[in-house]
C-alpha cells in the first residue's frame, strides 16, 4: 500500500470533534464508541500501540460521506480499508493493520466460533452480510498467517465490547501524548 502524507494530529482530534457524534446504528456515538474499545484494551493491559489502534479502528467510519445508516441500505463503505489507507505514512503497521482487518477479524471469528454472530450488536450482524459473511477456510488460514494475527483479534474483541451505553471513559485528549509517540514524519 502507498503511503500517504502523515496525518497532523490537530486533524485527527478535529475528525472526532466534527464527526464523533454519529452513530451508525449503535448505541454509542463514533466517538464514545472509539473511546470505549481504547479504555478495554487499557484495562486489560495492552501495549499502547494497541490502544491507540482501538481508538482508532473506525477513523474511515468517519471520513466517508456515505452516511450513517448505509448498512441498512445495503452499502459497504469498506471503512476499514479507508481508515488505514489515510493514516498510512503516520502509524507504524502494528497500529495500522488491525485497523485495517477489524472487518476481517470479525468474519474469521464468524468461522472458527459460529456462537459469535449472535453476540455482535445488531448493526453489526448487518453490515457482516454485507462484508461478505464468515470467512472460508481458505481466508481463515491465511489470515491467520498474518504477523500482526493475534492484534487484529484482540482489537476486535475490544470493539465488540466497546458497545455500552453509558461508560466513564478517559477523554479524547488524554490519548494526544500516545498519538505523539507513534506519529510518523
Ligand atoms: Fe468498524
Amino acid at each position: 500500500m502507498t503511503s500517504s502524507a502523515p496525518v497532523r494530529i490537530e486533524k485527527m482530534i478535529s475528525v472526532f470533534a466534527e464527526r464523533g457524534s454519529r452513530h451508525y446504528g449503535e448505541n454509542v456515538s463514533e466517538l464514545e464508541q472509539a473511546l470505549q474499545a481504547a479504555e478495554f484494551a487499557r484495562m486489560y493491559g495492552e501495549p499502547e500501540s494497541l490502544v491507540l489502534a482501538c481508538l482508532l479502528h473506525d477513523y474511515g467510519h468517519m471520513l466517508h460521506d456515505l452516511g450513517e445508516e448505509i448498512a441498512q441500505q445495503g452499502v459497504d463503505a469498506r471503512h476499514e480499508e479507508l481508515g488505514a489507507r489515510l493514516l498510512a505514512g503516520s502509524f507504524p503497521e502494528k497500529i495500522l493493520e488491525p485497523i485495517r482487518q477489524h472487518v476481517a477479524s470479525k468474519r474469521y471469528l464468524c468461522w472458527k466460533d459460529p456462537s459469535y454472530l449472535a453476540g455482535l450488536s445488531e448493526s453489526s450482524k448487518l453490515s457482516f452480510q454485507l462484508q461478505g459473511g464468515p470467512m472460508t477456510n481458505e481466508e481463515a488460514s491465511e489470515f491467520e498467517a498474518n504477523p500482526h494475527f493475534e492484534s487484529c483479534l484482540r482489537l476486535r474483541r475490544y470493539d465488540d465490547m466497546g458497545q455500552v451505553p453509558v461508560m466513564t471513559t478517559a477523554p479524547l485528549e488524554s490519548y494526544v501524548p500516545i498519538i505523539e509517540r507513534y506519529l510518523q514524519s
